[in-house]
């Protein structure tokens, strides 16, 4: 049996805990610092078994050793977007639970494949990347899928019509500067273009830029779980299962995309390597500026971290 640990037993840990054991591909582990937490959910989750029908062991820790031989890693730990909070504001907090989480993780999870999720989502997936110093292929970050998924649920809610046959298409930072791409934006092949005016495809992109913190002002204390929780688990499902999905990442960029030292949200694909291969699409000028400045933001961003 393949085995995954989630590494934060908050919203987005435990809801993806649930998801990964319904899916019954793997024993999961889920482990935070806060006594009881990890242990209280995984126990919870696990009693649902016999009703779910899934066939795997879910339990909870505190202790880091219980994720050896994890062959995916997923790191939720840290604190939460509050209203009026920037992602930015998080980026001090968060980069030291990174750390310790990621020294763990090279001392008890040598191999595993490493799924970044805490915000903010480039520049913690850079560090994850540097405190490991596993390959580029192994650490990259849960972004552009997830910004998709909302692209192309508006998108089907615009439409009225089904979201299955919707494909969208995000890139850049998973932040204000994400830049979603409604010409590789599809209904079923075609287009978005061809299906809907300029003015309304802009509000789309607009309220998907918008859509975490829309969730944010709703919930007032807390961010969004259900479908970053989703995202997350079809991309180890993705990895897995050696699917070799194509979706959109935040990987590290060796000059792809004319962008270096980064980790930005890309298309990938996702196999047993982690990520297989980096997309390259050709972009419009418009594209390429949006971009750049979605990468100058990460940069700052990794230049405040570096000092
Ligand atoms: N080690 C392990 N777990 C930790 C640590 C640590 N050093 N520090 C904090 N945690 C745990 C908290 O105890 C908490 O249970 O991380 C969990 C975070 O859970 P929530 O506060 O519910 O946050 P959540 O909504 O799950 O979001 C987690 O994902 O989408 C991003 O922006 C979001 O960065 C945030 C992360």
């Amino acid at each position: 049996m393949k085995k995954v640990a989630v590494i934060g037993a908050g919203n987005v840990g435990a809801s993806t805990v649930q998801r990964l054991a319904e899916l019954n591909i793997a024993d999961v582990v889920m482990l935070d610092i806060v006594e009881g937490l990890p242990q209280g959910k995984a126990l919870d989750i696990f009693q649902a078994a016999p009703l779910m029908g899934y066939d795997v062991d879910v339990t909870g820790t505190n202790d880091y050793a219980d994720i050896n031989d994890s062959d995916v890693v997923v790191i939720t730990a840290g604190i939460a977007r509050k209203p009026g909070m920037s992602r930015d504001d998080l980026l001090a907090t968060n980069i030291k639970i990174t750390q310790q989480v990621c020294a763990n993780i090279e001392k008890y999870a040598p191999e595993a494949i490493i799924i970044t999720v805490t915000n903010p989502l480039d520049i913690i997936t850079y560090a994850a990347l540097r405190c490991t110093q596993f390959d580029r292929n192994k650490v990259f970050g849960m972004s552009g899928l997830l910004d998709s998924s909302r692209f192309a649920s508006f998108i089907a809610k615009e439409m009225k019509c089904s979201v299955r046959d919707v494909s969208a298409m995000v890139l850049g930072g998973h932040g204000d500067s994400m830049v979603p791409l409604p010409e590789y934006s599809t209904v079923s092949g075609i287009p978005l273009g061809k299906l809907m005016d300029d003015f309304t495809i802009e509000k789309v992109v607009n309220r998907t830029i918008n859509a975490g913190a829309e969730i944010v002002e709703h919930l007032k204390d807390g961010s969004a779980f259900y479908a970053p929780s989703a995202a997350i688990t079809s991309m180890v499902e993705a990895i897995l299962n050696d699917t070799k999905r194509i979706v959109p990442a935040s990987a590290f960029l060796n000059g792809e995309y004319g962008q270096h030292d980064i980790c930005l949200g890309v298309p990938v694909k996702l196999g047993k390597e982690g990520v297989e291969e980096i997309i390259e699409l050709e972009l419009s000028n418009e594209e390429i500026q949006a971009l750049q400045r979605s990468a100058k933001a990460v940069k700052e961003g990794i230049e405040k971290i570096r000092s």
